[in-house]
């Protein structure tokens, strides 16, 4: 029997675990499928941790998710076309959901379908091996709890152990003296920690933006934004400045390259994360950046170099968990044998094609249409429930002008499901005033 290995349970795993239990429910012959996880649950990011640095096995903490976060996308952009929200919380919700929220609707799912079973967790992916002779792979793990190593054999290998997780850390001078608290986000865990403070930002994405929101929202005396190519460009309120890139920190005087200073009490590097996959032997391994096509997967998936691995999810994500379901949905499919892969070198050119296309995108909204039809082009070849794509590119606009309008208040809007077409409320409190992020205060019609 064909054995499939998937390493990493976060979204990506769930999805492709997903794809193969409905198969198997329909009645289909699915292969051997194992999942390894080196959590003790699934979820993957979304699985918030206090933990830094190192696990209590001496693993590298994956989190860098934190309190209090709240998506920073419309949850209309990402909902399953199997499993809406409705279908998951029994009516409709607001659009940005807390972390807590959308952990439980991820989750949710994959309980309700029975997909638990294909999983081994605690257990460490640590090498993965290709042998030409017999086609097929070694995947050595590692049993956390009981320290023991053991091998199996795989005629497939998908890996989905994400890209946000190991932090791109640049130096800049005087950090080995300064007094200033150093951090990357991917260990900022609690905006509390710096209420009253100054806060430098480093970077201009996602985590820029939100972190430095969220510090301002409890508290943080002022933020100021350092930019290596661009400015974010939103109206920020008073407290905040965007300068250009940190040459260098004295004490706690930070130094940008305008000539301007600030004092700061902590410096947030916001700089993003590197893909990296030591447990893949080295021409197994992605070497890839975080960008809208990634060089080497076809179809965005497939190793390019050895058909039998997949990657899931590596893409710059505009597009999340419908996604990563329409990836699981055409990798399942191409390791079933319903969907045959061409030579190498029609692989090749077609990549070529999406990455002569990238090379041609100007701005948020060229990436996001382009990300759309991406996922198109894989809804249009596997069994995936119908959904609207051009829908969900419009709501992506309608969010990317909030957020220009009102970079504190884009959150406040409600936006209509696509899989449902019903609307959905607006939150009973502002985000910027919500400081209870439960699940019971979210779900529930007014403030407590
Ligand atoms: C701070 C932050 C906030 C985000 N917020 C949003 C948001 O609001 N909305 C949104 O749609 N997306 C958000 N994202 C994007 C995020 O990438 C996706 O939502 C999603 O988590 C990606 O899923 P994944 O399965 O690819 O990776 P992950 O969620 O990273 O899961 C990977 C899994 O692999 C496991 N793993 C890793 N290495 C091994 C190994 N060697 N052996 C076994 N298991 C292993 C990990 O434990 C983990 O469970 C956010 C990302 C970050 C960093
Ligand atoms: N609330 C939420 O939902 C939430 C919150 C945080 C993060 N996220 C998610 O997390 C993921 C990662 O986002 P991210 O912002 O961490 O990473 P990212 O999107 O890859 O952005 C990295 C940033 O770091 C800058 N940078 C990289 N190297 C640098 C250097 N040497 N010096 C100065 N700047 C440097 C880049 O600047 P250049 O532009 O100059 O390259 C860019 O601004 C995204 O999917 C995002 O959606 C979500």
């Amino acid at each position: 029997m064909t054995r499939v290995a998937i390493i990493g349970a976060g979204p990506c795993g769930m999805s492709l675990l997903q794809a193969f239990r409905t198969a198997e429910k329909n009645g289909d012959a699915i292969p051997e499928v194992v999942c390894y996880e080196k959590q003790s649950d699934w979820g993957g990011l979304w699985n918030y941790t206090w933990r830094t640095g190192t696990d209590q096995y001496g693993e590298p903490v994956h989190g860098s998710m934190y309190r209090y976060l709240w998506s920073n996308g419309p949850k209309e952009c990402l909902e399953f076309a199997d499993y809406s929200f409705e279908e998951h919380f029994g009516k409709p919700i607001p659009s940005f959901p807390p972390r807590e929220v959308l952990t439980d609707y991820i989750k949710g799912r994959v309980e309700a379908s029975g997909a638990r079973k294909f999983c081994q967790f605690q257990r460490a992916a640590h090498w993965v091996r290709y042998w030409n002779e017999s086609d097929n792979f070694t995947v050595a793990t590692r049993d956390l709890e009981s320290n023991t190593m053991s091998a199996e054999t795989f005629d497939y290998v998908v890996v989905s152990t994400g890209h946000f997780s190991v932090p791109n850390v640049p130096h800049f001078e005087g950090f080995n003296t300064t007094s200033a608290r150093v951090l990357h986000a991917h260990d900022f865990r609690d905006a509390r920690e710096f209420e009253g403070m100054d806060l430098l930002i480093i970077g201009t994405s996602y985590s820029a933006e939100d972190i430095g929101s969220q510090c301002y929202k409890y508290g943080a005396k002022s933020v100021t934004i350092s930019h290596r190519t661009a400015p974010t460009g939103f109206h920020w309120p008073e407290a905040f400045k965007e300068v250009p890139l940190l040459t260098r920190i004295d004490g706690k005087t930070a130094h940008f390259k305008d000539g301007s200073s600030k004092d700061v009490d902590a410096i947030i590097l916001c700089t993003g994360y590197l893909h990296h996959f030591p447990f893949m032997a080295e021409e197994l391994k992605l070497r890839a950046t975080n960008r809208m096509w990634t060089p080497s997967l076809y179809q965005g998936v497939v190793f390019e170099n050895n058909p039998k691995v997949m990657y899931l999810g590596m893409q710059d994500q505009y597009y999340t968990f419908n996604m990563f379901d329409v990836q699981a949905w055409y990798v399942r499919d191409v390791i079933m044998g319903r969907i045959q892969l061409p030579s190498k070198e029609e692989m090749e050119a077609d990549s070529a094609n999406w990455l002569e296309r990238e090379a041609g995108l100007e701005n948020y909204e060229h990436e996001i249409w382009f990300q759309g039809d991406y996922v198109q082009t894989l809804l249009d070849q596997s069994d995936y429930p119908k959904f609207d794509v051009q829908g969900i590119n419009n709501a992506f606009m309608d969010w990317e002008h909030h957020k220009h309008d009102d970079i504190m208040g884009y959150r406040d809007h409600g936006h209509r499901s696509l899989m449902t077409g019903n609307e959905q409320p607006v939150h009973h409190t502002k985000w910027f005033e919500a400081m209870d992020d439960s699940m019971e205060s979210y779900l529930s019609d007014k403030a407590a």
